[in-house]
């Protein structure tokens, strides 16, 4: 099938689109300075349930602490890994109702997984892996080609 460009120009940074890919939703996000920074943060590996993505397989270029082609955009398949349901984007936690230990990041509202803005799961979720990362390539600086 026919690649998909997303171009991602105005895509202010700290705002996300789904697309739907295949059939699938594709979660693109615009990260900010400060998302990267919480995506570093080394206190952050502990409480990961696979923190190098190492259970699953995915693309080489996904293979970093930020798991995309380039750390500003994330691109990451938007399917509950527990049971299929479509997490919701939450890039910092509700004051209202803290998770304790969660930066924020994508969560399901279904069983209450809880993944970062990497796509990667935190322990005690019931979803066992991270998001998958799709199959993609930068067409451009801001062009996001799926497939
Ligand atoms: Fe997401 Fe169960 S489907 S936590």
């Amino acid at each position: 099938r026919a690649p998909v460009d997303v171009d991602v120009s105005k895509l202010p940074p700290g705002q996300q689109i789904t697309v739907v890919w295949h059939g699938s939703p594709v979660f693109i996000t615009h990260r900010t300075p400060q998302a990267l920074a919480r995506l570093r943060d080394p206190a952050l590996a502990a409480r990961l349930r696979d923190p190098t993505s190492r259970a699953l397989q995915q693309p080489p270029y996904a293979d970093n602490w930020h798991r995309s082609i380039v750390p500003d955009y994330g691109v990451v398949v938007g399917i509950c890994t527990h049971l299929g349901c479509v997490p919701a984007y939450a890039p910092a936690p509700d004051p209202a109702t803290p998770v304790a230990n969660w930066p924020g990041g994508y969560a399901c509202p279904c069983h209450g997984s809880k993944f970062d803005l990497a796509g990667r799961v935190f322990i005690g979720a019931p979803a066992p892996y991270n998001l998958p990362v799709p199959p993609y390539s930068m067409a451009g600086p801001t062009t996001i080609r799926l497939g």
